[in-house]
This record gives C-alpha cells, structure tokens and sequence, in this order.
C-alpha cells in the first residue's frame, strides 16, 4: 500500500515521504480500514518535527515511535480482527489511530465509530481530535450552559470552529476572534459576534465573559483575565513560544495562580475518546455540528499539507483525501 512514512524528526517535506509498504498486521481487536481521508492539524506537525522537547517521551526518544504518519481517520472497513463485534465489512466509520496517512489502517474498535448519514468522508475525518478538544474544553473544563457569554479565540481554525459551534449548541452567546479574511466565515459557523484580532484587542469597551476558550495567539494571562468576569472561566487550549515547552509555562502559571482567585483559569490536555465521538456524531446527525473542512489535499501532498497547518492561518479543518 501507499503510506506516508516518517522515520526521523524534522521537517515534514524532509521527514515524510510517500513509499510503498506493506498493509498493516490486524490484531485481535483492531479493524484494518480502508482509509478514505485524514485530517492533519498543528499537532501533526509538532509530532513531525518531535515538538516540543517534552513531548519526546510519547512521540519517540530519537526517532519516532509510528513508522507512519496520520491521526485522524474516515474510511470504509475491509476487514476485523476476531474479537471484533461492532463492525462488519463495508461499514463507515471515522475515529483515529496511528498511521492513518496510508491507504490502509488498523485501528481499534474503541477508537472508531460509525460515520453519520449525509457526511463525507472528508467531513468525518475533520471531526476526531479537533472535535474532541474542542469538546472537551467547552463543555467540561467551561461548563458552558445556556446564555453563557463565550469568547472563543483563534475561532476559524481547526479546533475553534468546533468550538463556536458547540458553544451555540450549548446556548452560549459566542463571540469569535479571527482575522479579518476570516470574520465571514466565523459568523457563518454561528458566532453572534466577531472581532477582528488584526484591528482590536479582545476586551474593549470593558466587555467581559463568563468563559474564554483561547486556541490561538500568546496573550498574557493578566489580558485574558482582564475580559473574563470576576468568577469566570478561562481554557487554554493552544499556545506558542519556545521548542521546550511551546508556552506551556502560560498554562502551568495559569493552574498554579487559579486555586487563589475568584475566576478559573486552566489548561485543556485532550484525549479523544470514544463516547465523546460518539457525541460529535449524535450533533452532526441532529444538524447542530457540521464540520468545517478547508484547504484538500492528495496523499501524496501530505507533506505540504502538515507544512502548511505548522504555520497557521488555514481555515477550518485541513484534510488529505486518500
Ligand atoms: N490542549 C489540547 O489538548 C489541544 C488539542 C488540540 C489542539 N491544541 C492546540 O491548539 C492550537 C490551535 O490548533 P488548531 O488546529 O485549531 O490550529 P489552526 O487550525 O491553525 O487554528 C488556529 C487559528 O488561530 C488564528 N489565530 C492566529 N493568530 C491569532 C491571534 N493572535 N489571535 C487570535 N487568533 C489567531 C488563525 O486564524 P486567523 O487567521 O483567522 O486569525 C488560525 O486559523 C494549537 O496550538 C494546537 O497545538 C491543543
């Protein structure tokens, strides 16, 4: 089969390369998936590259732990291990794994579910990790419930157009940072309100809200509890700076400083699991989640495809079709 092997750090257009090799061993519980499409996302990237530092135990000490690229999956089931019970052949399905930038993938039952009706494969590949961030930010570590005022910042990427939209789902008023070519665009997944982050700051005029959800950019704590209400809720989902720890400083200070104020301030470590994509697809089936997909890419493009999410500035979810 084709995959995109990455057998050292660095980057992607020097450490990945499309090659042919064998389809992977099944195991007992794993179904080998026909794989139809994959996202890629800034963690891609980050992993290609064996970013940060602190991240090398899980990605691989000196050389990567998975001889194949790819996270996120969609595709159709050619085969099932014999402990398998769920799936049978020829059924869609989109969950993640490892080595899912290949024609084929084997994949834990647990991490897979079906596909919803009247999506594509494109689609449901956008969903799995970036959903499930998203997810989990907004309504675990936000606790968003109805009315809930929400600033979702870095709101036309990957993970902030899930967030806007499950913000809404859950009855939130959600104002969307984005950059101007993108403000249409974010008031189209739902935001009742925009700001442009090129031409303004995000607590102008005073305006606060009971939670923030900050994906993108490097804003002080001391800023971000500016526009956050005196017992709200802060969630850092994303942040930049230094190939140590890549602003993970923000987050720590962030926890350390929060058991003595009113407002919560937190960091988000995500693990999609399979009920909370069994959730993502319950909304999309009901019309309340409709994945964003952005720029498309051939397999064998993967390279470009996780250059191009390393540096920003996509909108929606970036996807390789297979
Ligand atoms: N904690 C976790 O568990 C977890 C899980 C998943 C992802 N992440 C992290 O979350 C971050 C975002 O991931 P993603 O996949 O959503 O990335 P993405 O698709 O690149 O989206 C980020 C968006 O942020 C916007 N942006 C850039 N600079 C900004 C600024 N100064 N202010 C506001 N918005 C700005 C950009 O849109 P505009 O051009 O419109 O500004 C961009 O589209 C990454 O750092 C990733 O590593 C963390």
């Amino acid at each position: 089969m084709q995959a995109v092997l990455h057998e050292a750090f660095g980057a992607p257009t020097e450490a990945l390369r499309l090659a042919e090799t064998d389809a992977p061993p099944l195991d007992d519980h794993e179904v080998l998936v026909g794989v139809r499409a994959t996202s890629v996302a800034r963690g891609d990237w980050l992993m290609t590259k064996g970013l940060p530092y602190i991240a090398r135990p899980s990605y691989g000490l000196r050389n990567p732990k998975h001889r194949i690229a790819g996270l996120d999956v969609a595709g159709v089931v050619r085969a099932v291990g014999p402990e398998v019970s769920r799936f049978r052949v020829g059924d869609e399905v989109f969950g993640w794994g490892h080595g899912t930038l290949a024609e084929y993938a084997a994949i834990p039952e647990a991490q897979l579910t079906r596909t919803p009706a009247g999506i594509t494969h494109e689609q449901a590949a956008a969903i799995p990790t970036s959903g499930a961030a998203a997810l989990q930010a907004v309504r675990d570590k936000a606790a968003i419930g109805q009315g809930d005022s929400v600033l979702v910042i870095g709101a036309s990427g990957g993970v902030g157009s899930f967030a806007v939209q499950i913000a809404k789902a859950h009855g939130a008023e959600v104002t969307g940072v984005a950059s101007t070519r993108n403000l249409d665009f974010v008031r189209a997944l739902g935001a009742d309100h925009v700001i442009d982050h090129t031409t303004e700051g995000i607590g102008e005029g005073g305006r606060r809200y009971r939670a923030i959800i900050d994906i993108a950019g490097n804003r002080s704590l001391s800023e971000l509890r500016r526009a956050l209400d005196p017992d709200g809720t802060l969630v850092i989902v994303g942040g930049s700076g230094g190939n140590i720890t890549m602003g993970f400083g923000r987050a720590v200070r962030a926890t350390a400083v929060s058991p003595f104020i009113g407002q919560t301030l937190s960091a988000l470590i995500s693990e999609p699991n399979l009920d909370d994509l069994e959730t993502l697809a319950r909304m999309v089936e009901a019309g309340s989640l409709a994945p964003a997909v952005g720029a498309t890419y051939p397999l064998a493009d993967a390279p470009r495809a996780i250059t191009d999410v390393g540096g920003g500035g996509g909108r929606g979810k970036a996807v390789v079709a297979v």
